[in-house]
């Protein structure tokens, strides 16, 4: 029996101008590389421009996944974008990005899931696209971290970056078997309990301002692997898959450490893992695009592999997806 698939068309995506180095960091903070680096395994982190908002960097990561899927914007019916540093407390920044790109029709709204976001993003794209209620999905990660770290705070403001990816999604009947093209499945989870140990200090209905990002370290450390790994287990057993059937693991990269730490137990070699951590710090739920956008760029993932996706972050939240390219 045929079923309804999204099948990914493109991605791309975009980083903002300016690098900021550990060394930079160590000048004017408590730190040093040689921390940072061995903690998380970060160099570096992209800053946005005084003016260059969320809205500006997800506009040119969609403009370069519809050069990549070769496709017209005005075939996109369904935006939906992964950010916790929207332009503005509304309207979404979504419908900024339909506005830039000159498309009337079709919804356009943000989803909030902090680094989890775009992993929550795909998979309510993924949905909306299985029933048949659009037709071709932008679904874009966008975020400006930097916005909101305290730059006197050295436990969180080495971590985070700038930076938006995105990918196209089309609806397709595939043959309805494992070597089906598209999202295979996808897998969310949240629990609200952790809710104080990765939040920002501030918002609209509680302070009026927008704060600063709070985050209890160890506390996060101590539940990601666990968490990544239960729910890369569950897309494992929905689709009959295991760690060896796997061509990439695209992993939010928040950490060097989770990630190695992750892989290892899920018995992932680590040639499959893709990582950009080093290059981009941990740019919340622009990570895993701007990862898979490497990885498609220089050609390591390609056309038929299996990629799994995971993500965890505040709420804590936490996801995964399997994608045939
Ligand atoms: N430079 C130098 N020293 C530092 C820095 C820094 N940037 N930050 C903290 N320290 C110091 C602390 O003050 C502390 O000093 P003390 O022992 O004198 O008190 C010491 O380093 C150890 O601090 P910890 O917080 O216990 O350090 P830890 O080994 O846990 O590393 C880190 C901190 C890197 C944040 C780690 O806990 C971590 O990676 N946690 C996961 C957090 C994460 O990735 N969050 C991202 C969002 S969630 C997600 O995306 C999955």
């Amino acid at each position: 029996m045929t079923a309804l698939r999204s099948v990914v068309l493109g991605c791309g995506s975009y980083l903002p101008q300016r690098i900021l180095t550990n060394a930079e960091l160590a000048a004017r903070i408590d730190t040093s590389d040689e921390w940072i680096v061995q903690r998380t395994g970060i160099r570096q982190r992209h800053i946005a421009a005084e003016g260059e908002f969320t809205s500006h960097l997800a506009i040119n990561a969609a403009r370069a996944a519809l050069a990549d899927a070769g496709i017209d914007a005005q075939s996109i019916d369904l935006i939906v974008l992964g950010t916790s540093t929207p332009d503005n407390t509304f309207p979404a920044t979504a419908v900024a990005v339909q506005a830039a790109l000159g498309i009337h029709h079709g919804a356009a709204f943000d989803l909030q899931a902090v680094c989890s976001g775009f992993i929550f993003a795909l998979s309510t794209a993924d949905n909306f696209l299985k029933t048949g209620a659009f037709k071709r999905a932008l679904v874009i990660g966008a975020e400006t971290f930097s916005r909101i770290l305290d730059w006197n705070d050295r436990g969180t403001c080495v971590l985070f970056g700038d930076g938006a990816g995105a990918v196209i999604l089309e609806a397709q009947e595939q043959p309805g078997e494992p070597g089906d093209r598209g999202i295979l499945t996808t897998h969310l989870r949240s629990d609200g309990r952790h809710k104080a140990k990765l939040y920002v200090d501030g918002g609209p209905s509680s302070t009026r301002t927008v704060g600063y990002l709070r985050m209890e370290g160890r506390e996060v450390f101590k539940h990601a692997v666990g968490m990544i790994t239960d729910v890369i287990y569950d897309a494992f057993k929905a689709t009959g898959t295991t760690a060896e059937d796997i061509d990439w693991f695209v992993p939010h990269q928040a950490n060097k450490r989770i990630i190695d730490a992750s892989a290892h137990k899920l018995h992932i070699a680590p040639q499959k893992v893709v990582l950009t951590v080093d290059l981009h710090g941990n740019t919340s739920a622009a990570s895993i695009p701007l990862a898979l956008s490497v990885a498609v760029k220089d050609g390591r993932v390609k056309k038929g592999d299996l990629v799994l996706l995971e993500a965890m972050g505040g709420g804590f939240t936490w996801g995964s997806a399997l994608v045939r390219w």
